[in-house]
């Protein structure tokens, strides 16, 4: 099933045309790893699928319906959910608090409220187990190692049984060690049937994990095909221009 469908997506920001004409769709269950030079357009393509702006052109389509988005919440009503590149993790929070944050349950007693963090760190728990991740709800953020922060912002996502999730560079600062558990979390969420629009300038951990590649240059959607048919040495070419399209 087709989840996502752009069609004709464009984005200008004044006289800077950052998106033009872009049309691109993600099945179910698909990773799809979107590359580009710094300033192609990937994180405008990401903010307008979540929300954060509307395109100056084009249609968005979920599930085959066509919807238009006014802000962040629209979107995540709509199931989309976004992992940035600083995370926006609490340091001083447990796990358990960043995954539940600013919907934290409530439990009334009377005539007061209670946060219910019994429930919260069981519901955690059961995320990071999904995740297949070490994470334990009661650990300190603050303590944690950049692959079990990302778990962390993942969980997050999670909450909300999201369609898509996207994520803007997740192994960009982390170590070989532990960009290897993110990619296994990527595998997860794939497994669960939800699409993942994984953003990276690495090669290895794209290549590693997308079932298709679609790759931004200046605006332009200059390929987008299955990953097997591509290779990192297209995908630079590509990527820099040595290769108009493919
Ligand atoms: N708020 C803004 N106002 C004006 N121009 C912007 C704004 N945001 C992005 N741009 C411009 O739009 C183009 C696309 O930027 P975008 O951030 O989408 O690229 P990117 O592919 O995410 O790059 P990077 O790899 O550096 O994160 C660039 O020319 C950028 O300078
Ligand atoms: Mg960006």
């Amino acid at each position: 099933m087709t989840r996502l469908r752009l069609n004709g997506i464009s984005k200008h920001y004044g006289a800077i045309q950052a998106l033009q004409g872009v049309s691109l769709s993600i099945e179910a269950g698909e990773v799809l790893g979107l590359m580009g030079d710094n300033g192609a357009g990937k994180s405008t393509l990401v903010k307008i699928i979540a929300g954060n702006f509307p395109p100056s052109a084009g249609e968005l389509r979920i599930d085959d319906r066509p919807v238009v988005f006014h802000n962040p919440r629209d979107a995540q009503r709509e199931g989309i959910e976004v992992v940035y590149q600083d995370l926006a993790l609490c340091n001083n929070l447990t796990a358990a608090s960043n995954v539940f944050l600013g919907r934290e349950p409530v439990k009334r007693i009377g005539p007061f409220g209670y946060v219910n963090y019994a429930h919260m760190n069981r519901v955690a728990g059961e995320l990071f187990r999904r995740l297949k991740s070490e994470t334990r709800p009661r650990d300190l953020v603050r303590r944690m190692s950049g692959g079990q922060r990302q778990a962390v912002a993942i969980a997050r996502t999670l909450l909300s049984e999201p369609k898509i999730v996207m994520m803007d560079e997740p192994t960009a600062a982390i170590s070989v060690r532990q960009v290897a558990e993110v990619l296994d979390v990527i595998r997860r969420l794939r497994d669960h049937g939800i699409s993942v629009i994984l953003i990276s300038h690495r090669m290895p951990d794209v290549f590693g994990v997308s079932d298709r590649i679609a790759v931004l240059r200046r605006g332009e959607l200059v390929a987008n095909k299955k990953a097997d048919q591509s290779s990192p040495e297209e995908v630079t070419g590509l990527i820099t221009g040595a290769i108009e399209t493919a």
